[in-house]
Parts: structure tokens; sequence; C-alpha cells
């Protein structure tokens, strides 16, 4: 059967207070309506529509990798309204529509797949996902007739005494049978205590023409929305723990899952340990047995085996198997560390491919650089890679040594097993089994300092 996915995501999110449309603030790293794609995108949805309205266009552009379509709600007038908008998208279409809300990241597939297995068996033309609250202030709420089916729901603040006790809530995810909604949709109306067209009213619209409207009762903590900073907060810090727990079940020792921050696309392999204080981002991936001692941030980065990693940031860039990056290592986008390679203390690479086994511990700045296998860096080495117009080159051959407080002006080449005296400001190549000295020459003035001495 063919099934789609509405999103709504065209509300202005006022308790955001910010310029940012609400759906695209991020949890854990990655913006709220592309959890609710990805979502249905793992649950088997054919196809996505995102009804858009505040941020259009900032909204599209969080969402471009996504292979979605829009429909542009411009004024929002409720999310019956904003299922209106989404008429051209639905026409001509057979079979389920998921309707969901963007703010709402922590819905899981296996509730989804349930839900959509309980609407076909039970034959419903609408199926509401539920919860069960104890505080069910501000929800709309599930009315039930004598012998338990769904009869309508009632927005908060349109609800009576007696219908503001029932604490079964509506979670504002759905399924429609399609063809059911485009027929009943037209007759939504706004005369209610918001002024809003509702969705929710389409229950009693599909009930007044006899179909049946089915109800399935969730966790609550899957259907939590966000309407605040407060709530963005308390949903980021469930996903962490989700996620945090998901890696320890797949064989990482993450030692206090309170305080590492893993973002959802991140791959990690067994029997990494990861300390306290890691931001790790994007699309990174760590492969097995390595150690990530506290406070790093690594961003859309692969990490290969047995790596060590301290206080560092490293972002966009590859680690080969058992090096060593840190503490404080800047390693900058583009940059492709060899294996057994070590990268020491106050190091920033950039846009660098540095070859196996080479060691620049300490206090170095490599920049637009290719360097070969086997080298050493001196403390405090520099690529001077810009002449404060454009960046230039530099390469440096295998198993070359660099002096301490070498300059390498770019562009410039060291060619293979050479070695440059330390102070060295090298400008022109250096030819392959040579030794480079380019400083001025020491002369000792005896008997000078007692001649100039100021008494
Ligand atoms: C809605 C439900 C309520 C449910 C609650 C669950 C209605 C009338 N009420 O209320 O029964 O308990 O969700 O969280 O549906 N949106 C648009 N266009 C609009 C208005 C909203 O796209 O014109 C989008 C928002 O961006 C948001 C979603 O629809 O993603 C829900 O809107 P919101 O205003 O938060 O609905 P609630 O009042 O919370
Ligand atoms: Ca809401």
């Amino acid at each position: 059967m063919f099934k789609c996915a509405l999103v709504l995501a065209g509300g202005k999110g006022k308790r955001m207070k910010s310029d940012l449309p609400k759906v695209i603030h991020k949890v854990c790293g990655k913006e709220m309506v592309n959890y609710v794609i990805d979502l249905m995108r793992n649950s088997d949805i054919q196809d996505v529509n995102v009804i858009i309205g505040k941020g259009a266009e900032q909204l599209k552009e969080a969402t471009a990798t996504r292979n979605v379509s829009y429909s542009l709600q411009a004024e929002q007038f409720g999310t019956g309204h904003a299922v209106i908008c989404a008429k051209d998208y639905l026409q001509g279409k057979d079979g389920v529509v998921i309707i969901l809300n963007g703010d709402a990241p922590l819905m899981v597939k296996e509730t989804i797949d349930k839900c959509i297995k309980f609407h076909q068996e039970g034959k419903f033309k609408a199926t509401l996902i539920t919860s069960r609250l104890e505080d069910p202030s501000g929800y709309g709420r599930i009315v039930r007739d004598a012998s338990g089916c769904v009869e309508k729901i009632v927005e908060h603040k349109d609800c009576s005494k007696e219908e503001l006790k029932i604490t079964e809530i509506n979670s504002g995810m759905y399924c429609f049978d399609i063809k059911a909604l485009l027929d009943g949709i037209d007759k939504l109306n706004n005369t209610n205590a918001q002024g809003e067209y509702y969705l929710t009213d389409m229950v009693q619209i599909l009930k007044d023409s006899g179909k049946n409207v089915g109800a399935i009762a969730v966790e609550f903590q899957e259907t939590l929305g966000v309407n605040s900073r407060v709530q963005l907060a308390n949903v980021e810090h469930i996903m962490r723990q989700r996620i945090n727990k998901r890696h320890m079940e797949n064989g990482v020792t993450i030692i206090d899952p309170n305080a590492t921050y893993i973002g959802d696309d991140v791959e990690i392999e067994r029997d990494t340990i990861i300390y306290p204080g890691n931001f790790i981002e994007g699309k990174t991936i760590i492969k097995e047995g390595c150690i990530l001692y506290p406070n790093s941030r690594i961003s859309d980065t692969i990490i290969n085996e047995r790596v060590t990693i301290q206080s560092s940031v490293i972002l966009e860039s590859s680690i080969g198997r058992d090096t060593t990056v840190g503490p404080f290592a800047y390693i900058r986008p583009e940059s492709n560390i060899g294996k057994e390679v070590k990268i020491g203390d106050f190091v920033e690479i950039k846009k660098s491919t540095i070859g196996n086994k080479t060691k620049v511990a300490h206090l170095t700045y490599i920049g637009d650089a290719e360097v070969g296998e086997g080298c050493n860096f001196g403390c405090g080495t520099v690529v001077v890679n810009y002449d404060g117009k454009t960046k230039h080159k530099t390469i440096i051959g295998n198993n070359s040594f660099i002096g301490c407080n070498t300059n390498l002006v770019s562009p410039v080449e060291v060619e293979d097993n050479t070695y440059i005296a330390a102070g060295s400001t090298i400008t022109e190549k250096v030819k392959e089994g040579s030794l480079a000295i380019a400083r001025a020459k020491q002369v000792n003035k005896e008997g000078w300092v007692s001649k100039n001495r100021i008494k």
C-alpha cells in the first residue's frame, strides 16, 4: 500500500523567542524536523511532504539533503489549515498518509510501524496516536463513547469541565486514509476558542459520515513536542540518553553518559572508550578500540582503529589507525592524517596530508601542505602558507627532519631524506639527501658586555 507523510512545520513557534523557525532548532546536533523526516524514511514511507510557513527558505535549506517536497502555508490558521495547504500534494494519491508535527523528534520507528498496522487491520479511516497523562493540561483530549469508541478530540481551550478531566491526550500524530481526509477536509471551520482550523475536528467529521476512527495509546515520551527552550533542553536530554544507550549496547564504553554528547548520525565501533566532555558530531565514524580522553570536539571526521585523542578539536578530516592526537591539537577541515602518526600539543593542521609515522609533537602549524611518511617536526615549526594575498602549498618528502623553529615559506618543496637546521627560514627547494641551513651565522663579540655595560 502507498504510504506518504505530511510533516507540519509551518507554525510560528512564538514561545521559542527565536529568529529561526522552531522545527530547525537542533536536538543532539540535528534539526528536529530532520528527525521526523528520517523517521519516515526508516519506516518505509515512500514520500514526505513538509508544510512550511515561517522561515520557509531556512527550512528548505535545513532539509535540502532529505529529498522531500514542500507545501506552502503562507499564513498560519491552524493545523487543519496546514493540511488544507497540502491538498494539491495529496490529490490523486491513494493509500495512507501519516501526519506528524515537525517539533516532536522523539517518536520511534517501532511505534510508527505498530500504528500503521493497527490502522490497516482495524480498517479505520483515521487512527489517532494518543497517550495517557496525569496532567493533560494544554493537550487536546480524546473523547470516547460508552462503548470505548473514539468520538471526537476537544482542544484544551474548548473543553467542558468534564472533558478537562480526561487523561487521554492527542499526540498530534495520525494515520489517515488519503481519500477520506480529502473528502472531509473542506468541512473544517474555525468556530472555536482559538479561531483556528483544527485538524482534530476531522475526527468528528469522519464519524458524522459513518466512518471508523481508531486510537492507539503509546509511550508519552515518544510524543513529546517542543514549544520552548526549556522543553528543547528536556528533549535533548532524553535524546542524549537514548543515543548513548544505543552505543553502550553496541559495546562502546561511555564513562559518564550524562556528560557525553554524541550526534544521532555518529557511528562508533566496539571497545572504544569515551571519557566525559566529548562532543562527537555530524557524520563522524569512530572505529574499534579508540580512546577519547576528556574534552574533545570531533565533527564529520573518520577516526580509524585504536586512535587516542585528548582535549582537541577535529573537523571534517580523517585520522589513520594507531595515531595519537592532542592534548590541545586543532585539526581543521580537509586534513588527512596517516597511520601511527603523533600530533602533539598545540599543533594546528589545516587542509594538509600527514604521512604515516610522522611526528609533529609540539607547537607547530602546518597549513596547505603535503607531508610524507616518517618525518619529524621539531618544536615550533611554522608552514608560512599565506603571503597576505593567497595561500600556497608546501610539499615535504619522506623521512625529513625539520629542525625546531623552522619557517617553511610556501610555495616550497623539501625532498626525501633531508635535514633542516633549527631556526632556518626555508624559501628554496631542499634537494634529496641534503642538509639545509638558512639562518645568520652566530657572531660572538668578546668583552662586549663589560665595555658597554651601563652602570
Ligand atoms: C496540537 C493539537 C492537540 C495536540 C497537540 C499535541 C490541533 C488543533 N491540536 O495542538 O490536540 O494535543 O498538538 O502537541 O491540532 N502548525 C502548522 N500550521 C499552523 C499551526 C500549526 O504547520 O497553522 C504546525 C506547527 O508548526 C507544529 C504543529 O503544527 O509543528 C502543531 O501545532 P501547535 O500549534 O503546536 O498545536 P497545539 O496547539 O500544540
Ligand atoms: Ca504543540
